[in-house]
């Protein structure tokens, strides 16, 4: 098992870092091109949701996202404590956004579960918001020289 935890300022810059950090992270799992590039997918849709929404741009509060690896499964959730969701049901309908003003498509969430094998959002109003995703990466066996 491997673990990683990570803090940061809702600035929608950190973003690429925390995408980034997580790529890094996994590497030891080996993935395809394609599952480097649904995680980094899924991480981009939450962390900017919680900066955006949890948060509304408030730089001055922070994001908590922990990643874990057991064998072949990546665990992450993250994590604010923003605005909340009143009816998550509804949130995470494909094309229900409350920024339809802002270039936001409301596919953030369908996509998040596409791309993993399990998903989870737990919010409250007022209190936060997490989404957890476990992803399982196929086992690559290195070729004999
Ligand atoms: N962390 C969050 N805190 C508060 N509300 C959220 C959060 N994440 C998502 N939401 C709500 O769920 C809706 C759907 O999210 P999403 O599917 O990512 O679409 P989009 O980001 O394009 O609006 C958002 O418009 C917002 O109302
Ligand atoms: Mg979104």
């Amino acid at each position: 098992m491997n673990k990683i935890e990570l803090k940061f300022s809702a600035i929608i810059e950190n973003e690429p870092f925390v995408r980034t950090a997580i790529s890094a992270f996994i590497l030891p799992l080996n993935p395809t091109l394609d599952e480097l590039s649904e995680v980094k997918t899924i991480i981009s849709e939450a962390v900017s949701n919680a900066i955006i929404h949890g948060y509304n741009y408030d730089s001055s509060k922070d994001v908590y996202l922990k990643a874990k690896i057991t064998e072949n499964l990546l665990e992450v959730t993250i994590q604010d404590y923003g605005v909340g969701i009143e009816n998550i049901e509804q949130a995470l309908k494909s094309s229900f956004t409350t920024r339809p003003d802002q270039e936001h498509a409301g596919m953030g969430f369908t996509i998040m579960k596409t791309f993993s094998d399990k998903f989870d959002v737990r919010s409250q109003k007022d209190i936060g918001t997490r989404v957890t995703i476990t992803k399982i990466f196929k086992k690559h066996y290195q070729e004999v020289q």
